[in-house]
């Protein structure tokens, strides 16, 4: 394979929402979200899956960090050669930074991370952009030494961001807990390995709520992705927990 092995674990209403509504990011978790179980539960829950891969990459979409529509910080002109920009931007003092044992990544095409986060101590952060993001955004994350890989024109070209991920940067599994679009994206896409759901004894409902895969609808031929069960556990309180390999087409 000349991607790394993604694994997706998730945590969701029988109904298969992953959210209480729609527009919610994770500073906007509360006491209710726990429907969708507790931070002990589903850092248990997500621990189980980092013991059993070990993955390399840790990677979530922008949507779970900024709301949409939420107004961006002003970042400063870029007074370089803008072209320069545009090239994956791996430095070495990150990449061979002593006790370094993975890496976080965000998939954000956009351009709408810009606290300068730079991730945990022994799992720094890279951003996945496009070329759709303004160079002063790129100056930005130079400035504050993040790395970033470059993919695509419009919007991350995750394939490609998988690619480049394995080739330059020795990467042999990702594991994310992304929102519906991602998953759905990366899944549509074929990108998609392991499937672990948690289903929660709730049912959410609602018309804009965060669905487990969002993506375009099958096309009238188009079959649906198949899947074949890995594990199945059900605890006496309602939870489900459902494990699936991808039966990539
Ligand atoms: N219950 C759980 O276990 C769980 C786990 C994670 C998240 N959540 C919740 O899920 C919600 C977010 O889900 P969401 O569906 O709104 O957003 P999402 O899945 O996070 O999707 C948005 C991200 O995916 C990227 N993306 C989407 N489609 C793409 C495509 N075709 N090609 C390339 N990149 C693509 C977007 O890139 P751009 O930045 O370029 O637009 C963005 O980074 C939040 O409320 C969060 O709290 C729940």
């Amino acid at each position: 394979m000349d991607r790394p092995y993604v694994i997706l674990c998730v945590s969701a209403s029988i109904d298969g929402r992953i959210s209480l509504g729609p527009n919610r990011t994770m500073f906007d978790l509360d006491k209710r979200d726990e429907v969708l179980g507790t931070r002990e539960e589903w850092e248990q829950f997500y621990g189980s899956f980092e013991e059993r891969y070990q993955p390399d990459v840790y990677m979530e979409g922008s949507s779970m960090i900024v709301r949409e529509g939420a107004e961006l910080r002003r970042l400063a002109p870029y007074d370089g050669d803008p072209e320069d920009l545009y090239r994956d931007h791996l430095p070495r003092e990150v990449i061979e930074k002593p006790g370094r044992k993975g890496w976080l990544a965000a998939v954000d095409g956009r351009g709408r991370l810009r606290s300068g986060y730079t991730g945990e101590e022994d799992r720094p952060l890279m951003h996945l952009v496009s070329r759709a993001v303004c160079p002063e955004y790129l100056g930005f994350l130079r400035r504050a030494g993040i790395p970033y890989l470059v993919a695509g024109e419009k919007r991350v070209d995750l394939a490609l961001a998988l690619t480049k991920m394995k080739e330059e940067l020795g990467v042999r599994t990702v594991l994310t807990s992304s929102g519906g679009r991602l998953a759905g994206a990366l899944l549509k896409l074929g990108l998609l390995d392991e499937v672990h759901i948690r289903f929660n004894p709730v049912i959410i409902g609602g018309f804009d709520t965060p669905v487990l895969f969002a993506s375009p609808d099958l096309r009238y031929d188009e079959p649906p992705v198949s899947l074949e069960a890995i594990e199945s556990r059900t605890c006496p309180d309602g939870r489900i927990f459902v494990g699936y390999r991808v039966i990539q087409r």
